[in-house]
């Protein structure tokens, strides 16, 4: 497979990477999870994940698809041919993600347009679930709701049409322009956010910090389960990514970047988040932490409240709402682009019929979502891939690795091989041990919480 794609520069790849980790867990998902696990004292146990498990398997997924050249499932079966199941449940866990994936996106582009005449009226959240979504009693799928279809039909078109155009003229191209754009569409939100009156409360309350906290092991799970979810790690994309990088590529430096860029992202979006919050507090005279929320509550329910009291309320709506979707829209590429990888090398199809198969059923299965029940729905599965898909697809690909084919020192020395920094031996005590140590607690903690 020589004349496999590339990319067409060191910046475009990085681009893509930081595409796919920030978004919409960057700013509806970071903000309250920070705040609740103890405000500004979750940076610790949260600067430690990233360090000793995010950076670390970031740099792992990195080195596994620039050393095997593949899709995900075709990198694990070079590795072992016993573990290319890895590759495929990975694969199958975004193929999941990018059924419902687009059409909080589709909201968001519908919320774009309602941000006009702030067409959510004085109750945003009985507007949403009942004007906007039509939602019905749990568990009917109803009608499709053609406000939700349009737009999702959209999306699936900037999809197609991005990864249609290969990974260079289309990916990278695609990332190059969305998150430069991003950032100084969030960068203007949050100035104007922290200029709102009230702004200081919402931020004192962030980042004001509970230290108790960090003796709690659920606070360290949170920690390390927002940076797992936030750097897209054990998703396949990582892998899928990086396949497509030149032979000389600094690899451990390029997952430093993605890293940080990610958290200073996330913080940015905290910030933001809750000077919002602060603002929307000082109005109604209530107290933060009433209005604290996350998910799509935040997004589409508290959000429209504070845009509509806001001066130059159309501007920012829009600017709030685009900034969702592209933030979205990047990571739902990165998503969409591993099962059209995996079944092209599986199957030795072309491309575009690999995105037609793979897309096409995924737009199919995505249209269950966009049904008068679809919101119930999405919960479900969201709450299940959240839970278990990732820590459990995390832990496969960690035990696989250290223990099973014990590649580690194999990777380390590819990666030495073309980075600058150096890794050593807490590289693979982080792998080896404490990622495993940490995704074992996390399982079980969460089948815990089922239970009870
Ligand atoms: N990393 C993305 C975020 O922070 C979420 C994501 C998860 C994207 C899985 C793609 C796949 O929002
Ligand atoms: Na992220």
């Amino acid at each position: 497979m020589e004349n496999r794609s590339q990319w067409g520069t060191r910046i475009g790849f990085l681009m893509a990477a930081m595409g796919s980790a920030i978004g919409l867990g960057n700013i509806w998902r970071f903000p309250y999870t920070a705040y609740d696990n103890g405000g500004g004292a979750f940076f610790l146990p949260y600067l430690f994940a990233l360090l000793t498990a995010g950076i670390p398997l970031l740099i792992m997924e990195y080195t596994i698809g620039h050393k095997f050249r593949g899709s995900a499932p075709r990198s694990y079966s070079k590795m072992s041919k016993g573990l290319e199941w890895i590759g495929w449940w990975q694969v199958a866990v975004s193929f999941v993600i990018s059924a419902y994936y687009p059409i909080i996106i589709a909201w968001a582009i519908m919320y774009a347009y309602f941000s006009f005449g702030q067409q959510w009226g004085d109750d945003p959240t009985s507007f949403f679930v009942g004007d906007y979504l039509q939602l019905s009693d749990p568990g009917v799928f109803g009608s499709l709701v053609p406000s939700v279809l349009f737009p999702l039909l959209l999306v699936w078109a900037i999809v197609f049409f991005t990864l249609g155009r290969g990974v260079r003229k289309g990916i990278e191209v695609a990332n190059k322009i969305f998150i430069p754009a991003l950032v100084v569409l969030f960068i203007i939100i949050v100035i104007r956010a922290i200029t709102l009156p009230g702004a200081l409360d919402g931020l004192e309350a962030f980042f004001e910090p509970n230290w108790s906290s960090i003796m709690d092991g659920k606070v360290w799970v949170a920690a390390y389960g927002q940076i797992f979810f936030s750097l897209s790690i054990a998703f396949a994309i990582m892998i899928t990514y990086s396949s497509y990088l030149p032979k000389k590529s600094d690899i451990t430096n390029n997952a430093f970047i993605t890293g940080f860029a990610n958290s200073s992202f996330e913080l940015l979006a905290g910030i933001g988040v809750f000077a919002a919050l602060g603002f929307m507090a000082f109005q109604n005279g209530v107290e933060v932490n009433e209005v604290a929320s996350s998910g799509v509550g935040l997004a589409f329910m508290v959000f429209p409240e504070i845009i509509s009291q806001m001066p130059a309320s159309e501007f920012f709506g829009v600017l709030f709402f685009l900034s969702l979707v592209l933030a979205g829209l990047s990571s739902m590429i990165s998503i969409s682009e591993t099962y059209v990888a995996g079944l092209q090398e599986k199957f030795n199809i072309s491309r575009g019929t690999s995105i037609l198969i793979g897309g096409g059923l995924a737009a199919v299965a995505s249209l269950f979502f966009a049904t008068q029940g679809g919101l119930n729905l999405l919960d479900t599965v969201d709450h299940f891939i959240n839970n278990y898909g990732v820590a459990l697809s995390g832990l496969f690909e960690v035990v696989a690795v250290a223990w099973f084919v014990k590649s580690l020192r194999d990777f380390q020395s590819h990666a030495d091989g073309i980075s600058d920094i150096k890794l050593g031996f807490w590289w693979r005590f982080c792998l080896g041990v404490i990622t495993p140590a940490v995704l074992g607690v996390m399982m079980l903690q969460n089948l815990k919480s089922e239970i009870t």
